[in-house]
């Protein structure tokens, strides 16, 4: 399992002590959550911010947008170079326009979708894609309580192979050490995990409990 933490937990004061820690903690992804306080109720950071993380970072960014225009900020962030800018389903209404521009500033482009979006939806999408993030939470907060979302792993692992994909298999929400076996057994390839490894002290105890 590679694991992903979510910066979203970290303590903003030192946030750049945290990226430090977190990547020599052995991260092999920075989860970058992005928020416009309309797609979803909060707001978080912009690309001054990012660009600092992105400076003191060892590994690789995944921004995560949560925003209805998602062109306006994937010009934003594109310039920073992350390994991967994941866009929602629900927000986007010209998908393969989204992923041809995330793709053309030679950056990986991945779908995400809400617990309650099914997967049959990204049918016509999965083939033009890298990565398929599935939320088991509701997007906007670090925190909350994961949804069981283990079949929908198990019909996207299906969708995958129907189109002959590797995409890479991302759940983001509510994981720990009490859902990272399942959902490793499931078929995930890339955990991200906030709350639960932002609140231990040792964090690379709490990274390594994830790589299953
Ligand atoms: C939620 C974010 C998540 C969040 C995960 O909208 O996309 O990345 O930070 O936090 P935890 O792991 O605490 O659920
Ligand atoms: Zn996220």
């Amino acid at each position: 399992m590679l694991v992903a933490p979510s910066i979203l937990s970290a303590d903003f004061g030192i946030l750049a002590k945290e990226v430090i820690d977190i990547c020599e903690a052995g991260a092999d992804f920075v989860h970058v959550d992005v928020m416009d306080g309309h797609f979803v109720p909060n707001m978080t950071i912009g690309p001054l911010v990012v660009e600092a993380v992105s400076a003191v970072a060892t590994k690789p960014l995944d921004i995560h947008l949560m925003v209805e225009d998602n062109s306006f900020f994937i010009d934003l962030f594109a310039p920073l170079k992350p390994h991967f800018i994941s866009f929602h389903y629900e927000s986007e209404k010209h998908h393969h326009r989204i992923i041809q521009k995330i793709r053309e500033y030679g950056i990986r482009p991945a779908v995400v979708i809400n617990p309650a979006t099914p997967v049959a939806c990204l049918e016509e999408i999965v083939k033009y894609v890298d990565m398929v993030l599935l939320m088991s939470v509701n997007p906007g907060f670090g925190g909350q309580k994961f949804i069981p979302i283990y079949e929908k792993i198990e019909e996207l692992k299906v969708l995958l192979q129907k189109h002959n994909s590797s995409c890479f298999i991302e759940v983001d929400g509510g994981v720990s050490n009490q859902n990272i076996q399942r959902l490793k057994d499931a078929g995930v390839d890339i955990a991200v995990a906030g709350s639960y490894i932002f609140s231990h002290k040792d964090y690379k105890a709490a990274i390594a409990s994830l790589k299953v």
